[in-house]
């Protein structure tokens, strides 16, 4: 499968998450063969007066990990474009985030808030497509309001401003992140498309994830959370891995970790162990693995687990 030029290996993709995508996080992903892996959402705000080098540090994007997808997420239009060139070098893929439903971007007129005006998003769209030769992708939801369902259209006028590949995730806005995921629009959008289109939403176990491609008929899928709690979700073979493998994965992320973070921040790495221990059967309290104060103690904790 390929998104514009750039080869994409199997059909699961990691999603950008916030404060959970980092370099360590990413890489750990590939390990288990994502085959596309995006950035966390960067504000367009963030980028804004940096110099090369700070991007290519805030970025931190290493080859192992490519095909890399560097997500923005901005308003004005001009922002949006300036942003798209200073990116362009380190990404393989640039995609612009129509998804996030939080309040205070909602606010800042970003993210889902973008789909309340349909033809000023294909504007942006066009001119983020006519500012690079990367691939340019969108993310999206299916509307604002559960009510005003508005994907199928506004998939289409994207894919006319010229993106490579449309991810869906299947609620509106209003909806965050409750409620079932609408597989029917996904279907739709999927056949009124000759992009690649990306179906995401609620995918737990790899299994679901199959069953999402095959009900919506999507060219790939998207995990979010599913891989946070699981970053081996992306390889069946893991499937029904037990202690000795979790252990295993964990320990390699806190090695990743003190590879390629400078930040060095316990509490991080903490909340990834936390996310990873989900399946992790033991009578032990894994609780306790959030009042360590130090990697090294974090480390020793899950060496220690049985
Ligand atoms: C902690 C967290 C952070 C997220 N950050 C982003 C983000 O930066 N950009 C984005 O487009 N979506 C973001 N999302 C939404 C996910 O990419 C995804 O669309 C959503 O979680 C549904 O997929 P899932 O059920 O597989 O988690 C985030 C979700 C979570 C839980």
């Amino acid at each position: 499968m390929n998104i514009g030029t750039v080869n994409i290996e199997g059909r699961f993709v990691l999603a950008p998450m916030a404060a959970v995508n980092c370099t360590a996080f990413r890489i750990l992903c590939k390990e288990n063969k994502a085959g596309l892996i995006y950035t966390q959402m960067i504000d367009t705000d963030l980028l804004r007066n940096r110099s090369r080098k700070d991007i290519k540090e805030i970025l931190n994007i290493q080859d192992v990990e490519r095909p890399v997808s560097v997500q923005l997420i901005g308003n004005d239009e001009t922002a949006l474009t300036s942003s798209v060139k200073l990116v362009e070098e380190f990404a393989d893929i640039v995609d612009l985030n129509v998804g996030c439903s939080e309040k205070e971007f909602l606010e800042k007129g970003y993210g889902a808030y973008l789909l309340s005006d349909p033809t000023r998003l294909e504007r942006i769209v066009r001119r983020m497509v006519d500012a690079t030769d990367k691939p340019v992708t969108v993310k999206m939801r299916i509307g604002v309001e559960n009510q005003k369902i508005i994907g199928v259209k506004v998939a289409k006028s994207l894919e006319e401003a010229g993106i490579k590949a449309l991810c869906v995730h299947g609620r509106t806005a209003d909806q965050k992140l409750a409620g079932k995921v609408n597989w029917t629009i996904m279907k739709q959008i999927k056949e009124k498309l000759t992009i690649p289109v990306i179906a995401n939403g609620d995918v737990k176990r790899h299994a679901d994830g199959l069953s999402l491609l095959e009900k919506t008929g999507c060219d790939l899928v998207m995990v979010g959370r599913g891989a946070r709690d699981r970053p081996w979700i992306f390889d069946p073979t893991k499937a029904s891995m037990g202690n000795r493998g979790i252990k295993a994965q964990i320990l390699r992320f806190i090695e990743l970790y003190r590879e390629y973070e400078r930040r060095g921040s316990a509490q991080e790495v903490r909340e990834h162990v936390f996310w990873m221990l989900k399946d992790f059967k033991t009578e032990q309290n894994t609780r306790k693995v959030q009042e360590l104060r130090s990697i090294g103690a974090v480390e020793d904790f899950v060496r220690a687990l049985e």
